[in-house]
This record gives C-alpha cells, sequence and structure tokens, in this order.
C-alpha cells in the first residue's frame, strides 16, 4: 500500500509545473524548479501544457473530476511558504518535511537558502528526488539531507537522527498531504516523535475530513472517494475540525489555526482574478509545541 501511496508523490509538483505555464501574473504560486525536478517521464506530460488548448483541458479535466483539487494544491503549498518563511526569520532553527515528495520550497525560497531541511519520504521517492537534485545544481545542496523511510514502519525519531537531525533544535516541521495516507498507528507514532520538539517548534500539515474517509459525507467529491477509499485504498486516515485542538493538546501542540480551503482560496487565488473551486475534504492546520 505504501507503494501506491508513493506514486502521488509527484503529482502536486506536476500540477504546480503545469501553473507555470499561467501567465506569471495570474498564477497562484511562482515555482521554476517545479519542472526541473520532475522525473523524465512526468516532463514530457507537462511540456505539453505549455499549449494554452492542452493546459486548459487538463485543468478542466482535473476539476471535472475533483473540484477544487487545482487551487487546493496550489494555495497550500502557498500557506505552507508563507509560515515556514514567517517562522525561519523568527528563530527556527531546522525544517523537516515529512512525506516531502517532490516539493520545491528549500531550493526555491530564499529564506530557506541556509537552514538544514531534513527532506522525508520513502525511499523510491528520495532516490528519484536525488537525481534530480543531482541533474540541476550537480550535487545535493548542502543545507538539505534526504532521508529515506516508511512512517508507519520505521521509527523516524531514530532514522532522523541517524541522518545528523538534531532534537533540541527548534523545528518546522511540514506534513503536506501526507497525514491521509497513514495508519493510525503511523500518525500515532509521528507525534509520539513530535512530541519531544522543543517548545516554540512549528507544525503545518493537513488532513482529510474524518467524515470523508468514513464515507458518511461526500461534500462533492465522490469520485476522489472511488479512487482513494475504493478502488486504491491509500486514504486511511482523517481527523474531525471539531475535534483538532484537543487532538492536538493531547500530543503536546497548540492549535494557532484550522483553515479550511474556502478561505485559502480567498486569500491566495481571489487576487488573479481566476476563478476557482475550493474542495471541503481537506483542511489546513497550523500549530506550535507547547
Ligand atoms: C500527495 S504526496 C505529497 C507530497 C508533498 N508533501 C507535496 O505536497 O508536494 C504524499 C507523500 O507522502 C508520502 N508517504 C505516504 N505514505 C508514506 C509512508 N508510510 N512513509 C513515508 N512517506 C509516505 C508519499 O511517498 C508521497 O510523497
Amino acid at each position: 500500500m505504501t507503494q501506491q501511496a508513493a506514486k502521488t508523490g509527484v503529482g502536486p509538483t506536476v500540477l504546480v509545473a503545469i501553473e507555470q505555464h499561467f501567465p506569471e501574473g495570474v498564477r497562484i504560486i511562482q515555482d521554476s524548479m517545479a519542472y526541473q525536478i520532475l522525473p523524465p517521464g512526468v516532463k514530457a506530460y507537462v511540456w505539453a501544457t505549455r499549449f494554452p488548448v492542452v493546459r486548459d483541458w487538463m485543468v478542466k479535466s482535473a476539476e471535472k473530476n475533483v473540484p477544487g483539487i487545482w487551487s487546493g494544491m496550489m494555495c497550500r503549498k502557498r500557506y505552507i511558504d508563507d509560515r515556514v518563511t514567517e517562522a525561519v526569520g523568527n528563530h527556527v532553527q531546522a525544517i523537516v518535511n515529512l512525506g516531502a515528495g517532490f516539493d520545491t520550497r528549500a531550493f526555491r525560497l530564499p529564506a530557506l537558502d541556509s537552514v538544514p531541511i531534513w527532506e522525508v519520504d520513502q525511499p523510491e521517492n528520495i532516490a528519484a528526488k536525488a537525481a534530480g537534485l543531482r541533474k540541476i545544481f550537480g550535487a545535493i545542496p548542502a543545507h538539505t539531507i534526504l532521508v529515506p523511510i516508511d512512517f508507519d514502519h520505521q521509527e523516524l525519531g531514530a532514522v532522523l537522527a541517524a541522518h545528523g537531525y538534531v532534537p533540541n533544535a527548534k523545528t518546522f516541521f511540514i506534513w503536506e498531504a501526507v497525514t491521509q495516507y497513514l495508519t493510525e498507528a503511523g500518525i500515532q507514532a509521528t507525534f509520539d516523535f513530535l512530541a519531544s520538539a522543543p517548545v516554540g517548534s512549528r507544525l503545518a500539515f493537513t488532513y482529510v475530513r474524518k467524515d470523508f474517509i468514513d464515507g458518511k459525507a461526500f461534500y462533492g467529491q465522490d469520485y476522489i472517494y472511488q479512487q482513494m477509499r475504493v478502488k486504491d485504498k491509500i486514504w486511511l486516515f482523517g481527523l474531525d475540525p471539531e475535534d483538532i485542538a484537543d487532538f492536538l493538546h493531547k500530543r503536546g501542540w497548540h492549535l494557532l489555526e484550522d483553515i479550511g480551503y474556502d478561505e485559502l482560496t480567498k486569500r491566495y487565488v481571489k487576487p488573479t482574478g481566476r476563478k476557482l473551486n475550493s474542495m471541503a475534504i481537506e483542511r489546513m492546520v497550523y500549530a506550535e509545541k507547547i
């Protein structure tokens, strides 16, 4: 199952790379690295979207199946970019990106240039990302440490320590579009590790609503339910927005913000003048270690 989940690693960066073919003034996110870091096979697909007719068709068909997916993927990246940039200016000494996939913020956000960042993912994605980075930079950038892991079966603290992570550094943890792929035990094991983070550390993560995972409410997202819950069975875990503050508190974290994609779409898409749906099944959490 985790192998299936590994295949999702490239998806968000593919969409971000396609987004770069929109005129600069209407892009929701600027990312000149997204295309470059993709594995060669995927690049051809993205290349074709430089033609507006192909790009518009691509966005339309993605939106037809999963309304709100486009804005959701762009906005969650923007939100985390903003929070991590702020936090680095505010004495965060390290970043750990859990399930980093092909995310590029370590290499495109100037504020992150001099902060060590551990990018953690399944071995196949780590190997592909390493190959992409070597191709772009000639070597893995010095501030980046790539860490292969399976969260469901390996101990995150031990694996990170083996890769030089020092647990007393105030850290920003990113967990973007990952929690739904983990078992409840995998989530708890990750929080067991996060419980030892220094006070003032930050955590930004997305989650899928539990009522959707449980098949009790579909929010107009029947297609993705069929794909992820019924066919591939790779979305496993969800949370109820009403429980978030308590869930985090019990695990040593204070909820700063639990924000829906309606709000994020207003914040990041509206100024571009584009009309895009937002999706209700996923939300974003920002928390501080207490
Ligand atoms: C939808 S992708 C998100 C990638 C990236 N965070 C982003 O938003 O661009 C989910 C990522 O979680 C990783 N993942 C899922 N289950 C995992 C597990 N058990 N151990 C390690 N990584 C896992 C996948 O390999 C994949 O890269």
